[in-house]
């Protein structure tokens, strides 16, 4: 049988990596787009794929730049993959507000020079291409959000996507380029960045544990609510998009929503610590029922310009053509993240990214 070959562009980043080991597994030659500074370090870069034990597997690294349209088009020329997963991206919504033009350049231009290597290399008929669309597209329009949903996103990182996403639609109707957008809802696992709140989250609940939370968490909006589902799932679902017949746009969902407040709740119940809520705004505070300790704080500095406030997705049609569901509870996703984060302690007893969040 002749093997597939995939291009990953954002390979050492949390859906890279799972996704690269997902396809490793199902027999593909994987090539990924690697950015100078993880070429360079690759003791920080390539983390997740060591993390995953990809490092020798069958994966070949190049040094690039999503936007360099010369170097995505000498490497798609040169590879000629079956498919493309365009994941690299400027992911962190708050940094977006802060630096708005960066997430213009990777996220909209990138996937542009994505979209024109495959149109001037004649790849159009060959190589399919997946864009990694997101749920933060749709902005805070009512719930529960499908593929149909108005998008109206409410930060540059929102905007950027969106303009991907549409860019993807123009060139699979105008092109004829095979080109899918996975909508895809907050996804997180144990190879999370530190800057998101999940991973904030799951880290001082693993602290505490372990005895070392020496301060409280400090959060941001507690009453942002979000439909958290788990990476591995996901990853999944984004190569099942690419396996039908005609190309297409999925939201992928678990079609579950919490608020910050409660996904904190319940990755403190994992450990047996109950936690109350006290006081409004930003005087809210965590406290350990049992102890009175203050383990949350609240801190207005963290809170966006504009907050997307509800996120519920319809993933119905995934279901339907794609027989995708998710199988990772998310009970079960933040045990797992927990028990990542006891070991990250021993080996890394500062939390490196916390002013990210
Ligand atoms: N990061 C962060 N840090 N978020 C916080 C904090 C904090 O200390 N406290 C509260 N939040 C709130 C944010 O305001 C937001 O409403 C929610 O927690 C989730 O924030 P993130 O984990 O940063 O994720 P996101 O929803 O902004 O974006 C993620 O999901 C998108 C899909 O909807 C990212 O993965 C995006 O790349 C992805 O497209």
């Amino acid at each position: 049988m002749v093997r597939k070959t995939a291009l990953i562009t954002g390979i050492t980043g949390q859906d890279g990596a799972y996704l690269a080991a997902h396809l490793v597994g199902l027999g593909y030659d994987i090539h990924g787009l690697v950015r100078w500074d993880s070429y360079v370090s690759p003791a920080d870069g390539l983390s997740r794929l060591d993390l995953l034990g990809l490092v020798d597997e069958n994966i070949t690294l190049h040094y690039g730049d999503i936007c360099d349209a010369n170097n995505i088009n000498h490497l798609i020329k040169e590879i000629r993959p079956d498919e493309i997963y365009n994941l690299a991206a400027l992911s962190h919504v708050k940094v977006s507000f802060e630096t708005p033009a960066s997430a213009l350049e990777i996220n909209t231009h990138g996937t542009l020079n994505v979209l024109e290597a495959v149109r001037v290399t004649g790849q159009e008929r060959t190589a399919r291409i997946y864009q990694a669309s997101s749920s933060e597209m749709f902005g805070s329009i009512p719930a529960p959000q499908s593929e149909r949903a108005p998008m109206e996103p409410c930060s540059p990182y929102g905007a950027a996507k969106l303009a991907a996403y549409h860019l993807a639609r123009i060139y699979r109707q105008s092109y004829g380029l095979w080109v899918c957008n996975g909508i895809l809802f907050n996804h997180e696992s144990p190879l999370r960045g530190e800057g998101f709140v999940t991973h904030k989250i799951t880290r001082a609940v693993a602290e505490l544990d372990a005895g070392v939370l020496d301060k409280p968490l400090i959060l941001g909006n507690l009453d942002s609510v979000r439909d958290w589902g788990d990476a591995r799932d996901y990853v999944r679902g984004m190569h099942m998009m690419m396996q039908t017949e005609a190309p297409d746009d999925f939201v992928l969902a678990s079609g579950r929503s919490y608020s910050v407040r409660d996904f904190a709740g319940l990755s403190f119940d994992q450990i047996g610590v109950k936690i109350i809520w006290q006081g409004k705004g930003k005087d809210e505070v965590g406290l350990n029922a049992a102890t009175g300790r203050v383990l949350i704080k609240v801190d207005l500095e963290l809170f966006r310009p504009l907050e997307l406030n509800f996120l519920l997705g319809d993933a119905s049609k995934a279901e339907k053509h794609l027989g995708w569901k998710p199988e990772i509870s998310l009970e079960q996703m933040i045990k797992d993240m927990i028990d990542a984060d006891r070991l990250l302690i021993k080996e890394q007893p500062i939390c490196k990214n916390q002013k990210a969040g």
